[in-house]
């Protein structure tokens, strides 16, 4: 799909990897429904967009309302004259031992991640197979393959989402709903800003960016980056459990 004139929406686009996904795809032509709670900053990425000469709209929306979230999705296609890519960007990592968990840090991650990813996506789809099709992407992540210490929630929806995406793409593919899972590794955003350990590969957010959008255009059906993690977390997804326990669980 190129991107020129496509009618593109995107959740989490008020911060890092959502926000250079809609700068770069204005650049590129797309026309924006921008999604995310802030006002104020899809707002000033509207203006970024404008100076550019690129169309955008701020649809602020907190993606853990599903009602919410169709209505959103039906306005903006409403307002572009419908909808050619929807990307379920949006997330929340908390990263700290399973035992520290409490039940808001678990309820925020389901219902951003997985609950609002699939709700964003189903109204897409409903939209597209009116339409006449469509693709939907959606930004899981490399810790959605394994089970990996310390995210045992953020990996369980990351994973979640993985398997809905390819639940989508066989039970659709001879209706013109193209499917992409995006699977990135560490990439330098507000999200990882904070973390201490180590982030092996990382990508800046603008470079993450510009992998996902060429990831897009050729409807790849999973994409994971960068190559020398992808390839190391699907080795790790084949292992069997004996060697990937004390592995993985090293120096804990
Ligand atoms: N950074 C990484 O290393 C990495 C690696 C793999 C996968 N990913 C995935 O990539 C995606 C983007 O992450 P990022 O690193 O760019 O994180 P980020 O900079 O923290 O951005 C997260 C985005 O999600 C939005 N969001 C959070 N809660 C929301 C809610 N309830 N309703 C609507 N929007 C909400 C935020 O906007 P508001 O706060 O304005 O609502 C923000 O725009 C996530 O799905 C993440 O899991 C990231």
């Amino acid at each position: 799909m190129k991107l020129n004139q496509k009618r593109v929406l995107i959740t989490g686009a008020s911060s890092g990897i959502g926000y250079q996904l809609a700068l770069q795809m204005a650049r590129q032509g797309a026309r924006l429904a921008l999604v995310a709670r802030s006002e104020d900053k899809l707002q000033s990425l509207r203006q970024e967009i404008e100076k550019h000469h690129g169309i955008a709209i701020p649809m602020p929306t907190d993606i853990s309302e599903a009602e919410t979230i169709y209505q959103t999705v039906a306005q903006a296609a409403s307002q572009l004259g419908g909808l050619d890519l929807v990307i379920a960007n949006a997330g929340v990592g908390i990263v700290m031992p399973a035992h520290k968990m409490k039940p808001h840090h678990v309820d925020r991650m389901l219902q951003v991640n997985l609950q609002g990813a699939i709700h964003t996506l189903l109204a897409g789809l409903q939209l597209m197979l009116d339409s006449g099709g469509g693709q939907l992407v959606g930004i899981s992540s490399l810790a959605g393959f394994r089970g990996l210490p310390q995210s045992a929630v953020y990996s369980a929806t990351k994973s979640g989402l993985i398997t809905f995406m390819e639940s989508l793409r066989v039970e659709y593919r001879h209706k013109n709903i193209r499917v992409t899972t995006i699977c990135p590794g560490f990439v330098h955003t507000p999200m990882t800003e904070k973390n201490t350990q180590p982030m092996p590969f990382a990508l800046s957010a603008e470079k993450a960016g510009s992998k996902i959008i060429s990831a897009i255009e050729a409807e790849k059906k999973l994409y994971c980056f960068p190559t020398p993690l992808g390839y190391g977390i699907r080795l790790l997804h084949c292992l069997p459990n004996f060697l990937f326990d004390p592995l993985v669980g090293l120096n804990r």
